[in-house]
């Protein structure tokens, strides 16, 4: 049995890092996708293995180990050495573990447990790193790929889950980006309600080509925070007020308006230092051509969006340093999918 699920990447278009500490966010789901499909190997076995394959790289451990850690880890009960494995294939190793003990809590005897080993197999046109969610993509559509072999979540279940998937890579996740991925469109987080009546948003996504590390980023804000704690908590009720117009210009079709404030959200993001010279050499790079422009995800590299007009579109590439990456995001309306084949 084969149970296959993908989940869409994400831009956050108003409000990372704030999102954090408690202020709303506006967010998209965008057509790139990672699809995670989740095979029972070995069945009706007490000496299965996990195996995940992805772009990076295979990992594998027995799935019943009943002693406490040795060489291997053990997904069994809470025996796992989650820290101990690499943190790219924890949240599998977690939503496994967890999936497991749900479906032994509902059978009588653990030896009538059916299930043996399991592979997970990960392919993505996400790339990664670089504030397009593909770790928070992963999480979704590894908590639906693996659930559908022990039993059908609800989207809000798989939400949950994967939220505490991720938490193991990331503690301090706002949850905004696993929400957008789930219910896919765009949504004015903490609601998951997809905002109706978007004009079309010609948004363009350059990829800085330098990786960044969200806790890092995270980190560093907190320790922002901590030393400016008064002016961090006018820019988190500047960013709160910013959403609230951007939503009014939303209504109104209004995509000057919504450009300005993409840039004006780019100065509190500069404030609180999550920018870099790269960065701001892009966004200044597209500014004669873009209605406004900002970072999207946690900064300090990855990405950065810019609205750009239809016309313009095609004068992109030449004003990009050539070793950046750019292309030009839809809107993704269906969120997280799944289907199991027999
Ligand atoms: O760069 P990404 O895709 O990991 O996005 C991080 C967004 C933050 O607001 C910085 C963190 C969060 O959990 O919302």
């Amino acid at each position: 049995m084969k149970s296959i699920a993908s989940a869409p990447a994400k831009i956050i278009l108003f409000g990372e890092h704030f999102v954090v500490h408690g202020t709303k966010a506006i967010l998209a789901a965008i057509d790139k996708r990672v699809t995670v499909t989740s095979t029972v190997t070995e069945t009706r076995t007490l000496t299965g293995t996990l195996k995940i394959n992805s772009q990076l790289g295979t990992f594998e451990i027995p799935m019943y180990d009943k002693e406490p850690y040795k060489e291997g880890i053990s997904v069994e009960g809470h025996e796992w050495c989650l820290s101990m494995i690499k943190s790219e294939f924890r949240p599998f190793v977690y939503l496994v573990g967890k999936m497991l003990d749900d479906a032994r809590s509902r059978t009588s005897s653990p030896l009538n447990f059916q299930y043996g080993g399991l592979e997970i197999t990960i392919d993505s046109d996400i790339p990664i790193g670089v504030g397009l969610g593909s770790s928070s993509a992963c999480c979704i559509a590894a908590a639906a790929s693996i659930s559908g072999l022990f039993k059908e979540l609800s989207s809000e279940e798989i939400l949950k889950m994967s939220i505490e998937a991720e938490k193991t890579i990331f503690p301090d996740t706002s949850g905004a980006d696993c929400a957008v991925c789930t219910y896919g469109g765009m949504i004015e987080y903490p609601s998951v309600e997809k905002i109706g009546n978007t004009f079309d948003l010609n948004l363009l996504i350059a990829n800085s080509m330098i990786p960044h590390n969200t806790k890092n980023s995270v980190e560093k804000v907190n320790k922002f925070k901590e030393n400016n704690e008064e002016r961090f908590s006018q820019l988190c009720d500047l960013e709160n007020g910013l959403i609230d117009k951007v939503i009014v210009a939303m209504k109104n079709n209004d995509s000057t308006a919504f450009g300005l404030k993409m840039s004006e959200n780019q100065k509190y993001l500069e404030e609180i230092q999550v920018s870099n010279d790269t960065l701001r050499g892009m966004i200044s790079s597209l500014s004669e051509i873009s209605l406004g422009s900002k970072i999207t995800g946690a900064g300090d590299g990855g990405c950065i969006i810019a609205l750009v007009k239809d016309d313009n579109m095609d004068k992109v590439p030449a004003l990009l340093p050539k070793d950046k990456e750019c292309f030009s995001a839809k809107i993704d309306t269906k969120g997280v999918v799944w289907k199991i084949e027999k």
